[in-house]
């Protein structure tokens, strides 16, 4: 019989995660897998605990995926380095801040203006609305909106094909050189325009940030902030047109669309794992990792242990544990984590309060796929009539 770690291809993990995360949790908690060449963690507790204690595993990995692709960032630093760039870009970011501002007073307003502009007959809403929106929101919200939406979605897509590299093909890793370095140019010209507006790249620098850690960490946002949201929308929105019967639930109280949001990004997590690097030997459920070795926390198997949750492969819009990992659970717990749910919520409440007769499109299956980055490729649709 072939041995579980030998089965961990990335291959394997984009196309069906699941089953081997279910097995790896049942047999191998902490596992060794040789073509990632790091260790992949799979229970509920030793997810927390890889996240609670970075001086064991560490964000400042060497080599880094991220400050190869990002520059050093935030999410290449330790407490307390990183307790001060957090403070400085975490308020634009909360309900109080820039995000606030543009949840309540723009957010409504562009989503109804991508659903205004779709094309008659069927259509793919991944481009055509998740992505867009995605995009268009945190280009609006760091003060990026005058290089268009289409650059923002490349430069996203850029750096994200070298950040799931996991097994380091030098065709994906130049993609990402390519990117870092456009990125990086534009930012630059950017910043040296000024930064006296509202927007969250003028209150960074305004706060004590320097150039280059505006710079690595909006290479970050954007690599982080764009896909995610992204993959968000189209999930749930998946999610209501296959389940009639939530939606029929979220019509009659449509409070519970932010639990649906919970759920689906519980269910599916599309961030797939928090990777760390063990500072010490050090033991984790019984299994020795050496100093040195990788350890992928992963949230998306933390999600669905079943010695955590109750019933986790379910949606259940009234579930009473929480919170769950999606966000993450330690020092890197997600920045954006408010304007994303936001993203999310509003995106799928403005489609279906102007398209309620919006259906997937049968001819074309819904394809779930990734692991380190998780959404549909692609969701085709037909809008029906408008209300
Ligand atoms: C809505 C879907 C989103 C999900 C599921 C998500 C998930 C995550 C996760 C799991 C992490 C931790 C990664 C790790 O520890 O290795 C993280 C970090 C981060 N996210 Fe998000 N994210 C989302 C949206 C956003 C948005 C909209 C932004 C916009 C700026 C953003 C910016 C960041 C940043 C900057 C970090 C690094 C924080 C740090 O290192 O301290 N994310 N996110």
């Amino acid at each position: 019989m072939i041995p579980l770690g030998e089965l961990l291809t990335m291959e394997a993990l984009e196309a069906d995660p699941d089953p081997l995360l279910a097995r790896l949790r049942a047999e191998a908690p902490v596992c060794w897998a040789p073509a990632l060449d790091m260790w992949l963690v799979t229970r509920w507790d030793d997810v927390e605990y890889v996240e609670a204690h970075p001086e064991l595993f560490t964000a400042a990995t060497e080599p880094s995926f991220l400050a190869r692709t990002l520059g050093q960032n935030m999410l290449t630093s330790d407490p307390p380095e990183l307790t001060r760039i957090r403070e400085i870009m975490l308020p634009p970011f909360r309900a109080g801040g820039r995000s606030g501002e543009f949840v309540s007073a723009e957010l409504p307003g562009l989503a109804d203006s991508l659903i205004d502009g779709f094309p008659t007959g069927k259509f793919d809403l991944m481009t055509q609305y998740a992505q867009p929106l995605s995009a268009q929101s945190l280009a609006l919200v760091l003060g990026l909106d005058e290089f268009g939406f289409d650059r923002m979605w490349k430069w996203c897509e850029g750096l994200c094909t070298d950040l799931a590299n996991f097994e380091n093909d030098p065709e994906l890793a130049a993609v990402g050189e390519r990117t870092k370095h456009d990125l990086g140019k534009a930012l630059a010209e950017r910043l040296a325009q000024g930064t006296d507006d509202d927007s969250a790249i003028s209150w960074f620098v305004r706060h004590g940030a320097s150039a280059e850690e505006v710079i690595n960490n909006v290479r970050l946002m954007i690599s982080g902030g764009i896909n995610e949201p992204r993959d968000g929308i189209g999930l749930v929105v998946w999610v209501l047109l296959t389940r009639p019967d939530l939606r029929a639930e979220i019509e009659a109280d449509p409070r519970l669309m932010r639990r649906l949001v919970e759920e689906v990004f519980r269910l599916f997590s599309p961030v797939g794992t928090a990777t760390r690097q063990a500072t010490a030997d050090v033991q984790l459920a019984g299994t020795q990792i050496r100093a040195g070795d990788l350890v992928a926390a992963v949230l998306r198997s933390a999600n669905l242990d079943e010695d955590h949750w109750l019933a986790p492969t379910e949606i259940d819009l009234h579930r009473k544990q929480g919170p769950h990992a999606a966000f993450a659970l330690g020092a890197h717990r997600c920045l954006g984590e408010w304007l994303g749910r936001q993203e999310v919520k509003v995106g799928a409440e403005r489609l279906f309060a102007k398209l309620p007769n919006l259906r997937l499109d049968s001819n074309h299956k819904v394809e779930v796929y990734g692991f380190e980055f998780r959404g549909p490729r692609e969701l085709w649709v037909t809008a029906g009539g408008r209300s």
